[in-house]
């Protein structure tokens, strides 16, 4: 038989307990529609907000080793090993990439304009997460184009 004081204390630990809860439903929650953290090369990396970005700007995400590129059609990652023989393309000067060591030219959305390269540049993967762009980098997500198509690029929709 419990007595009217311990009736009292058992309410008085419901309240603490469904806050407990609560927060922990909470957290759970903001993990689960917050985006990934913001890694190097191989992970999962944060590229910013798509109205963070003019239309034909484009940022460099050196840890991730791509470029992202706000093109007419949408956002494209371009991965900055060139398609030729794998050097490192700097960023675009007038608004063209160039590879230094055999002089292969690309558009800003990677598109092909002059070789020895065979293809448009690589690019990962994007998706929007609560709002930020998100690319999936590193040697397994690396799309390998064998020819440009303006449908590559990712349109965030109405958000941007
Ligand atoms: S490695 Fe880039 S043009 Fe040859």
């Amino acid at each position: 038989m419990s007595t009217a004081s311990s009736r009292w204390s058992r309410r008085s630990l419901i309240v603490p307990a469904a806050l407990v809860l609560a927060g922990g439903a909470a957290a759970l929650a903001w993990r689960l529609i917050s985006p990934p953290p913001s890694r190097d090369f191989g992970g999962l990396v944060r590229a910013g907000r798509p109205h963070d970005y003019a239309v034909g700007e484009v940022k460099s995400w050196a840890s991730g080793r791509f470029y992202m590129v706000r093109g007419p059609s949408g956002f494209v990652a371009l991965y900055r090993q060139c398609p030729h023989l794998r050097c490192t393309i700097p960023p675009p000067v007038d608004g063209t990439f160039e590879c230094k060591c055999h002089l292969s030219r690309f558009g800003l959305t990677g598109e092909l304009l002059r070789g020895p390269a065979q293809r448009p540049m690589d690019r990962f993967p994007i998706r929007l997460v609560s709002g930020e762009l998100v690319v999936t980098t590193g040697e397994a997500s690396v799309i390998r184009r064998t020819e440009y198509d303006d449908a590559d690029a990712f349109n965030p929709g109405p958000v941007a």
